[in-house]
């Protein structure tokens, strides 16, 4: 696969950095519980414009790490990332999500490779991992098609409302291919 630069334009779908402008399109698509419910309690139900405003605040600098998914011109979803800390350092933790119109079409399964090699040639990490709630089958799957490893079960991990979950822990670790380190590693 060739190492694509941002915006990455892929099929279906650009990869770009967040824009001020994107907080109405963030607002219509984030404020749906069908979506947070799955996801970290950092990204709140309801939805408000300051929560979309809080998060282009801190997204909009370089480098690049929250990315929003365009489709058909506008902000339709984000993937992003959070570099380890310490001896971690190595490593980063992701996140994604679709407004729920666009779900079922096979568009996060396309996305996470192009990511996920993105990542890997522009910051030089050795590790890209997250936790998928185990009533997220969906997730799982775009994950393992995505060349993600479960690498194990974190049980009784997580609560959303009163419901306790399993996570599941996925990674992949960097492919052997030329490396540009820009990134937060040092
Ligand atoms: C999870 C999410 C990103 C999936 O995006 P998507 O573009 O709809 O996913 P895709 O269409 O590319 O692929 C989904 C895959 O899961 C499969 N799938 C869907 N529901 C499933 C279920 N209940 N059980 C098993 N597999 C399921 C689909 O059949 C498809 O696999 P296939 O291509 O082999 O048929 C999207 O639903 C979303 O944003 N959800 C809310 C936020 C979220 O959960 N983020 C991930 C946190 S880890």
């Amino acid at each position: 696969m060739s190492v694509p630069s941002l915006p990455v334009d892929g099929e279906g779908f650009l990869l770009r950095p967040w824009r001020i402008e994107d907080a109405a399109a963030l607002v219509l698509h984030a404020n749906d519980e069908a979506v947070s419910a799955r996801l970290s309690d950092r990204f709140p139900f309801p939805y408000s414009a300051d929560d979309a405003m809080r998060f282009l605040a801190q997204s909009v600098e370089p480098p690049a790490l929250n990315l929003a998914i365009e489709i058909d011109g506008g902000a339709v979803g984000g993937i992003g990332l959070r570099p380890g800390k310490g001896e971690l350092r190595i490593g980063a933790h992701f996140g994604y999500w679709l407004g729920r119109r666009y779900w079922g079409r096979g568009i996060m399964s396309r996305i996470v490779p192009v990511w996920s090699a993105h990542v890997f040639a522009c910051f030089g990490f050795e590790r890209l991992h997250t936790t998928v709630f185990a009533n997220n089958p969906a997730s799982a799957r775009v994950l393992e098609k995505s060349g993600f490893v479960r690498e194990g079960t974190l049980r009784r991990a997580a609560i959303k409302g009163s419901e306790v979950f399993d996570l599941w822990m996925y990674a992949m670790i960097r492919p052997e291919a030329p490396v540009r380190r820009h990134g937060p590693l040092q």
